[in-house]
């Protein structure tokens, strides 16, 4: 029979919602969730740092987009901007008066960035980083830090679990497809780990084009000295140096991780925070090494093709602008950061009264959980201790009305929670632990 004539076995509308998103999205969701089948939901619509599911359910939300609605779901100044756009035109895969604007502040703000171009998300702008640092140095190799994530890409999922804890500097794919491309071409080192860094630098330097590193590297800060000492061993070894700031920018400080760590690489990628929740992402860096995408070089040496079909759209950009001028308002950082730490000592005190073995991380406006006792400095610390209490308890919060990640165990906060929804959470994970004590 043709694929055409097929009378596809696709659950009623009468059904609930999420037992028909299980019969359209393989394991029930677009993304990586990985939520029990009883615990899946369908979300209807946000407010603020609050979602609703299509049951009528209200979750307070930590997840925020994966981070991308730093402000808050459906704040009035973002949607009225996009509004605004939406009649004027929705994409023109070309420069808009908007993103014009956009470009402009970015080249203005970030230290990095002579000059800037947009693409749809944070996986195309590293991508993009990569690319153009393999141009521009004409060495093929790429140096990144074990349980790092920059997006989708080959490189960006490279080693992002662990599951096999390789020697330094063996990569380990991710999943199927990709381990040819992967393991000739990554080099994986420990993160806030100089001497074995450099060491991996140094055999490595003629082959290798760049570094690139989450300066928040997940929910772990960078120890005092680490990233102006990469910064230090990439100039000591012509190494490029990339900043994925697609979680830190506009996030830790308005100019992201470069301010606010005070280290300024050679390459930048953006995304999340920068759209408001519109999908955008934004990558820039030093002009001699950006102008090698300058299409006039089309068939030159050093080129670099780049094209996003929705890259730089005029509503992402009227979105951009909206929230950049909201976080450039009075006390936005100094509110983030408070919260940020309010939360993490509720919860460092909550795990302390139950005598849960584990500690809290995080730094800004993020906060982590991580079921493991001794000191924290890389990824690999970290897989070492409980995961699958992790998890339990991430279920267990979910359950409860927090909507987060079980797989991602970041959480995330907006300028739309205060510490009346941080008590409310950590209420939930009180008893959430508790439970688990219990069981
Ligand atoms: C540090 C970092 N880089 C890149 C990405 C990829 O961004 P996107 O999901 O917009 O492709 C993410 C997404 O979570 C991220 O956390």
């Amino acid at each position: 029979m043709s694929r055409l004539a097929t009378d596809r076995d696709v659950t009623p509308l009468e059904a609930s919602a999420s037992a028909r998103s299980w019969s359209v999205f393989p394991a029930g969701s677009n993304g990586e969730f990985n939520l029990p089948r009883e615990l899946s939901i369908v979300i209807a619509r946000g407010e603020g740092c609050r979602l609703w599911d299509t049951e009528g359910r209200e979750f307070l939300d930590f997840s925020l987009g994966w981070g991308s609605v730093l402000v808050g779901h459906a704040d009035p100044r973002i949607t009225a901007a996009v509004v605004r756009q939406a009649p004027l035109g929705s994409n023109f895969a070309y420069v808009t008066e908007n993103s014009l604007r956009l470009a402009e502040e970015l080249v203005r703000l970030s230290p990095a960035c002579d000059r800037v171009r947009f693409c749809a998300s944070g996986t195309e702008a590293t991508m993009y980083c990569q690319r153009l640092a393999r141009a521009a140095s004409g060495r093929m190799k790429i140096l990144k830090f074990e349980g790092a994530y920059h997006g989708a890409n080959e490189i960006g999922v490279t080693s992002l679990f662990g599951a096999k804890l390789k020697d330094w500097p063996q990569p380990e794919p991710l999943g199927d497809g990709i381990a040819a491309i992967v393991e000739p071409h990554v080099l994986v080192a420990p993160f806030n780990d100089l001497a074995t860094t450099g060491r991996i630098l140094a055999e490595n330097a003629q082959e290798l084009a760049a570094v690139i590193v989450e300066p928040l590297h997940r929910c772990l800060p960078p120890q005092p000295g680490f990233l102006a000492g990469l910064r230090k061993l990439c100039d000591d070894h012509g190494v490029l140096l990339i900043f994925d700031e697609v979680v830190t920018g506009f996030r830790m400080a308005y100019a992201g991780a470069q301010e606010y760590y005070g280290v300024v690489p050679d390459l930048v990628a953006y995304g999340k925070a920068l759209g408001g929740g519109y999908s955008i992402g934004a990558f820039g860096g030093r002009i001699d090494i950006m102008e090698l995408v300058a299409e006039s070089r089309l068939n030159r040496d050093k080129y670099v093709w780049t094209a996003s079909t929705l890259g730089g759209n005029p509503i992402s950009s009227a979105a951009a602008l909206a929230t950049l001028e909201v976080l450039r308002g009075p006390n936005v950082y100094p509110r983030l950061h408070m919260l940020g730490a309010y939360l993490r000592d509720g919860m460092t005190r909550v795990l302390r009264e139950l005598s849960v073995p584990a500690q809290v991380i995080g730094d800004g406006p993020l906060a982590q959980i991580a079921f493991a006792t001794g000191p924290l400095a890389s990824s690999r610390d970290i897989w070492r201790g409980d995961s699958a209490s992790g998890r339990a308890m991430m279920l267990a919060l979910f359950a409860r009305g927090v909507f987060l990640n079980p797989l991602g165990t970041k959480l995330y906060i907006s300028l739309a929670h205060d510490e009346a929804i941080c008590d409310e959470f950590l209420n939930r994970l009180r008893d959430a632990l508790v439970e688990l004590k219990q069981a």
